[in-house]
């Protein structure tokens, strides 16, 4: 599947197959296509836990209002921003759409991959990101936690082409 591909049959799953392991080798993949994301002055700030204990997706996804389907799934991963890896950011930082980068390179690798993805937020959710912080035992700040399983649904597709966005300045 060429990355055109990918772009257009993703869509959020939230219906998936139980019982399903993912290989090593895809997880490994999943994660070099998330690190391989750009970031502000290449700071990088970010780490990733992938959570498979089926004991820990279930207190995952009663911390999550939005990540019900979570324990049929294969696997979250989670990915966690570090906002001191740039000191000199900007207020704010810009940490929050480097990790927003690398989750959409792991959706589209997972796509490629023939496994169905669901990004759910965390940040800037300050009681969420406590909450799945203290159970995955990670002291960055969780900003997307990605479901990853394969599809037992074929949702529509919601993604269209607006002309209306759109400015040409030329
Ligand atoms: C920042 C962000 C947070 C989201 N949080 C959730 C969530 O908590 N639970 C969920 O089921 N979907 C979540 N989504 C998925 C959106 O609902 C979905 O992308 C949108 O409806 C478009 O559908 P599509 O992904 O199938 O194109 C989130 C998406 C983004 C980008």
């Amino acid at each position: 599947m060429n990355v055109s591909e990918a772009i257009r049959t993703r869509h959020s799953v939230r219906k998936y197959q139980p019982g399903v392991t993912i290989p090593r080798e895809h997880i490994r993949q999943m994660l070099e296509a998330a690190m391989h994301a750009p970031s502000a002055v290449n700071s990088r700030p970010w780490e990733f836990v992938v959570v498979e204990n089926p004991a820990l997706r279930q207190q995952i996804s009663a911390a999550h209002p939005y990540c019900r389907s979570l324990p049929d799934a294969s696997l979250a991963i989670v990915v966690c921003g570090l906002p001191d890896a740039w000191p000199d950011a900007p207020p704010g930082g810009m940490w929050p759409q480097d990790c927003a980068a690398a989750t959409e390179n792991i959706l589209l690798e997972a796509t490629g991959l023939g496994y169905g993805t669901c990004w759910c937020g965390v940040y800037p959710h300050r009681e969420r990101a406590e909450a799945i912080a203290r159970l995955i035992g990670v002291t960055s700040v969780p900003v997307s936690l990605i479901i990853v399983g394969k599809a037992a649904e074929v949702p529509k597709t919601r993604g269209f082409y607006d002309e209306s966005r759109v400015r040409y300045l030329r």
